[in-house]
């Protein structure tokens, strides 16, 4: 038991990233976390590991399809799934302990247990109670139930993405119920390893929200790979038998009812915040209908001395997005300026190609009535990614019409997750398509792709 400026709750991306800089701001600083290891949903059971194994069956991928037109012949390498699920643990246990190895040099107390919050001022671990001027809540979020039909989830044929990567064997055929980020990010990883993917998804276009040529492009992209899509289908049940589980759906146009059948089925229908067991409801915190934490623009909820950030409170459930809420609210509590700029939070896929978004789309200017041009570019036209045979997708920057100021930027294609930011920054300082385009780029990178689509904003790229 002791006294704290502040107690974080929760150690994901947002709680420790709060956590390490209250510590740099000179405040005494504990973080609750009830698993075994920090770094939440993210590091344990999520972008991490979701991340290795993308990046082993990409590897896998470009031996089996592209090192004998390089010239590289000799056997492709045959997949030690085993070894493969060990490479991922490793990784994870790299990040984990990395924070592990933060926390103690920043001086930050891990408080191991599950918290909950008695009363404003005090949190709650096992049989200690431990007092904090300030608590941030960052206690993330959990897979949500599939809308309108009754799943439940075995983690063994049933699974969330938790479960997806840790499978004692490669199924012959999967499920993938909702085309967002996590259907079409794992179902990848399993199409690559020889799985036969059916991805069933309720609207008309994969991943809601996203640009609508992105999202044309992507779908095309991703059924030459092989995945499968059966569009505008609600699913209904999800039923598991011995090695089988099945899947009954209705599709929206003509209300005809199917069933498909598979070894695995993954739901990946979002997620919703977790705050279970902090003793909300008993404090008057106020919650929103979808189970939100309720904040005010500097992450006060309407209890003095509570502080809510990241999956469990409004907007975009992202790593980053909690990370910078994270350091922000922690400046808020130190009498600083804390401040996100939501406008230019960028959102990944991390497929083959990589899909990154930033800033608006086509669809929202059109409906904002926003007068603006499209400046787009193929990666067709560059040099780079022609040589890598990367040279699938596109670069497409929004700008004002009048202004020239960016408004947005879409990017299907190679390293689209990196390429991303040179726009969030040139968005963070106003600029212009013009600024981008009479930024020298060097020859060959991928970056040049997101200079001539600056130029097609303009008087036209050079190398279409
Ligand atoms: P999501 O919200 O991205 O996609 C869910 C999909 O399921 C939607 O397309 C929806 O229309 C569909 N759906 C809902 N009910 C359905 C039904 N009954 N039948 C068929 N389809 C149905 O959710 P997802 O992929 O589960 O991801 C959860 C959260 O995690 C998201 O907020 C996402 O941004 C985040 N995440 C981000 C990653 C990244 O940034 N790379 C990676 C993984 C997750």
């Amino acid at each position: 038991m002791a006294n704290y400026d502040v107690i974080i709750i929760g150690s994901g991306p947002g709680g420790y990233v709060a956590a390490i800089r209250c510590a740099q701001l000179g405040l005494k600083t504990a973080c609750v976390e009830g698993r075994e290891t920090l770094g939440g949903t993210c590091l344990n059971v999520g972008c991490i590991p979701s991340k290795a194994m993308l990046h082993a069956t990409h590897m896998l991928h470009e031996a089996e399809h592209n090192f004998a037109k390089m010239g590289l012949k000799g056997k492709s390498p045959s997949v030690d799934w085993k070894q493969m699920l060990t490479y991922k643990e490793e990784t994870i246990e790299a990040n984990t302990k990395g924070i592990e190895f933060l926390f103690k040099k920043n001086k930050i107390d891990w408080i191991k247990g599950w918290g909950s919050i008695p009363e404003a001022g005090k949190v709650k671990v096992g049989d200690d109670v431990h007092e904090a001027k300030n608590i941030i809540i960052a206690s993330g979020s959990e897979v949500s139930p599939v809308p309108g039909a009754d799943v439940t989830l075995d983690e063994k044929i049933i699974i969330s993405s938790t479960g997806a990567l840790e499978l004692p064997k490669i199924p012959k055929t999967m499920i993938v119920i909702g085309a967002g980020v996590i259907g079409l990010e794992l179902g990848s990883v399993y199409s690559r390893l020889g799985t036969k993917v059916q991805v069933i998804e309720f609207l008309d276009k994969i991943t809601p929200g996203m640009d609508g040529e992105v999202q044309k492009t992507f779908q095309r992209i991703l059924k030459k790979q092989g995945l499968s899509f059966t569009m505008g289908a609600a699913v209904q049940s999800v039923t598991a038998a011995k090695n089988k589980a099945s899947v009954t759906y209705k599709l929206r146009k003509d209300d005809s009812d199917h069933t498909a059948e598979a070894d695995v089925v993954l739901v990946a229908t979002g997620r919703r915040p977790y705050t279970d067991g902090l003793g909300l409801d008993a404090l008057g915190v106020d919650i929103s209908e979808r189970g939100q934490i309720k904040t005010d623009a500097q992450w006060r909820t309407n209890v003095p001395g509570i502080y809510a950030i990241g999956d469990c409170i409004d907007g975009p459930m992202l790593a980053h997005k909690a990370e910078d809420e994270g350091m922000a609210c922690a400046e808020v509590i130190a009498g600083k300026h804390g401040h996100v700029n939501y406008g230019v939070i960028p959102g990944v896929i991390y497929t083959h190609p990589e899909v990154a978004t930033v800033g608006m789309t086509e669809e929202q200017l059109k409906e904002a009535g926003t007068a603006y041009k499209a400046g787009k570019f193929s990666f067709m036209g560059n040099g780079r990614a022609k040589a890598n045979f990367a040279a699938d997708g596109f670069v497409k920057i929004l700008a004002d019409k009048t202004t020239d100021r960016i408004l947005g930027a879409h990017i299907i294609g190679p390293m689209a997750g990196d390429l991303i930011h040179e726009i969030c920054v040139a968005m963070e300082f106003g600029a212009s398509a013009e600024d981008v385009a009479l930024t020298c780029h060097a020859h060959p990178t991928y970056s040049e792709a997101v200079r001539e689509a600056a130029l097609a904003c303009g008087d036209g790229a050079i190398h279409m």
